[in-house]
């Protein structure tokens, strides 16, 4: 079939169609080079009557296959189709239970021939899994993890830590017969308030700065220092300890007396102490503490009393005796960290902080603040809370994450955390404190890599975006995942419709990906802006793929494949409508 070489141009070759039929669909099959000492590959892409054309994908050289070519084909050298037994050094291992290997579906052009990629390979790296809707995402992944476990008759993967955002909750049903396997462990928690089932749990305790900022949407980096003395008051109002009742006093007192020399009116200065005391006292301080002067008892309150010229006239009794209580620095102050408190704690402790502030005092700060408060009253007074719920003793994060792959048999490999019942903003939010939950206890090991968590997200694009987060906090903790995460093992799967809308460092970081259908031309654009080695033949492809079709390719495939997965078993619950099924049940 193959005559001569016509032309070489760039990556491609055009052959003389020496039969001048079109008798057989060569197309997709590759084409060897053979030369020397090497040989030269290539995937037929085109053909007519006359030509043949060729985009030179790899080279084979001592029965390796490595992708890119060097040297291009000498004109006088005479190509053929690759043999059966080469076949394998393009598609990946045969051998699909063992370990080593990822068996990710059917060769499309290869009948009889599995896909497969090096494990290490994939799950050492980011991937990214891409498609339109109902292109076959979600089946792919719940294959995938299902080759993962099931596919496997030498070891099982005890060690892995796959954290899965599931945004539609669909994969209970592909996954949780895992949990059925020896030595295998799956948990499902959900944001469905209303159900029996665990519920998504951050101890509110665990939050730390950032993620408060993130959680009360703080929009600029000068809302952190409130934030930071809002952690350090909330020890402090909540600890018993004779110390931290010390210190409650002088923070107190100096609140108090800082209103006092507020310089607005006698009647607002005293609504305002009045209003701060009966919300926050000690027994050493209240409205009810007495003020001693030589022969003249009065409780504060009284000092307080506005006489008929307007002027609050004990108010110096008052300002000398609070200023016995010494004036601390809160960033000396060692507090106990063992305490456990909630959000209404904190939200205790952020009033606190934003009246210490001057909240009271100036419009300018209430203006600039009040956010943060209302959002914390907001995530009180709805069911959100209840995914903050501290529990009765505190743990570390530590024993938090070992917990949280633990289960009744012992290790637990997958944690299913379905985001289905919360809205899109507060699921953000919540990836992201876990993300650099689990990010920060990897970083802490002494042995880098050895605990490593896998984290998939489901509608990536919705969380994984050009945030404000740089300008807030530094830094976006996907975004620093994904330069700095494989070398701790915390490695990122981002599933999405939408690559053009996530940010443009996630993407570039990943080295694997699985694309499903897709017709957007931007999103077609970045597909062929990610790799160097896919074709545009391939990449026009993309739009005509059937479900469950996909082009693979990355560090871990030898070269871009197209390949079928099959159909998961069980299968997850599908997000989409079944129109027919509710339209004429007549059930329903
Ligand atoms: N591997 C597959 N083989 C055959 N059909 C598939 C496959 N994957 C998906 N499909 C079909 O496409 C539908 C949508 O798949 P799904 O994975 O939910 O898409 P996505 O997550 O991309 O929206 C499935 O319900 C199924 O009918
Ligand atoms: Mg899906």
């Amino acid at each position: 079939m193959f005559g001569k070489i016509l032309n070489i141009e760039d990556a491609y070759v055009t052959l003389e169609n020496a039969s001048h039929k079109l008798d057989a669909n060569y197309l997709n099959f590759h084409v060897v080079f053979p030369e020397n000492n090497r040989a030269v590959v290539g995937e037929i892409i085109s053909m007519n009557e006359q030509t043949i054309k060729v985009f030179l994908v790899g080279e084979i050289n001592n029965g390796v296959f490595t992708s890119g070519v060097i040297k291009k084909p000498n004109f006088n050298s005479t190509p053929r189709l690759v043999y059966k037994s080469e076949v394998e050094l393009l598609l990946g291992s045969q051998d699909i239970s063992s370990k080593d290997n990822l068996y990710v579906g059917k060769s499309v052009n290869y009948e009889g021939y599995n896909i497969s990629a090096d494990i290490n390979n994939f799950f050492a790296n980011h991937f990214a899994i891409i498609g339109n809707t109902g292109s076959g995402k979600s089946c792919g992944v719940a294959r995938i993890l299902q080759n993962v476990f099931y596919h496997n008759d030498e070891a099982m993967p005890v060690n892995s830590h796959i954290v899965l955002f599931d945004a539609y909750g669909e994969y209970n049903n592909a996954l949780s017969n895992i949990n059925n396997l020896p030595q295998m462990g799956y948990k499902y928690f959900t944001t469905n308030v209303q159900s029996n089932g665990d519920l998504v749990n951050i101890p509110a305790y665990f939050l730390e700065v950032d993620d408060l900022a993130l959680l009360l949407n703080a929009t600029s980096a000068t809302e952190l220092p409130i934030l930071e003395k809002t952690l350090k008051l909330v020890y402090i109002f909540k600890g018993q300890s004779s110390a931290m009742v010390t210190y409650k006093n002088d923070i107190i007192a100096e609140a108090i007396l800082d209103l006092l020399s507020s310089g607005r009116s006698s009647t607002q200065i005293r609504d305002q102490v009045t209003a701060v005391l009966t919300r926050y006292n000690t027994k050493d301080i209240n409205l009810n503490t007495p003020i001693v002067q030589p022969g003249y008892v009065r409780t504060l309150r009284q000092c307080l009393n506005i006489d008929n010229q307007g002027k609050m006239n004990a108010v110096q009794y008052v300002v000398d005796f609070l200023e016995k209580f010494q004036k601390l620095n809160l960033t000396t102050i060692e507090v106990d960290k063992s305490i456990v408190y909630d959000l209404d704690d904190l939200y205790y402790a952020l009033e606190f902080a934003l009246i210490s502030e001057g909240m009271l005092k100036s419009e300018k700060i209430y203006d600039e603040y009040s956010q943060l408060k209302t959002r914390l009253q907001q995530i009180i007074n709805s069911d959100n809370k209840k995914f903050f719920a501290p529990g009765e003793r505190r743990i570390s994060k530590g024993e938090y994450i070992k917990r949280l792959f633990m289960g009744p048999k012992g290790k637990v490999q997958i944690v299913n955390m379905n985001l289905n019942y919360i809205d899109d903003r507060f699921a953000k939010v919540l990836t992201k404190i876990y993300t650099k939950l689990f990010f920060d206890y990897a970083t802490l090991l002494d042995k880098r890599g050895s605990f490593p968590v896998h984290i998939i997200l489901e509608e990536a694009h919705r969380y994984v975006q050009n945030d404000n987060d740089i300008n807030v906090l530094g830094y976006n903790i996907f975004d620093r995942i994904t330069k700095e995460g494989r070398k701790y093992g915390v490695i990122l799967g981002l599933i999405t419709q939408r690559p053009s809308e996530l940010s443009n460092t996630a993407l570039s970081q990943c080295t694997n990906f699985i694309v499903f259908r897709m017709f957007h031309p931007n999103d077609l654009k970045i597909v062929s802006n990610i790799s160097s080695n896919v074709s545009m033949e391939t990449i026009e492809k993309l739009k005509s793929l059937t479900s469950g079709t996909a082009i693979v390719f990355g560090m871990a495939f030898k070269l871009p494949l197209i390949v079928k997965i099959d159909l998961p078993n069980p299968m997850p619950k599908s997000s989409s409508l079944d129109i027919k099924s509710v339209w004429y049940d007549s059930e329903n």
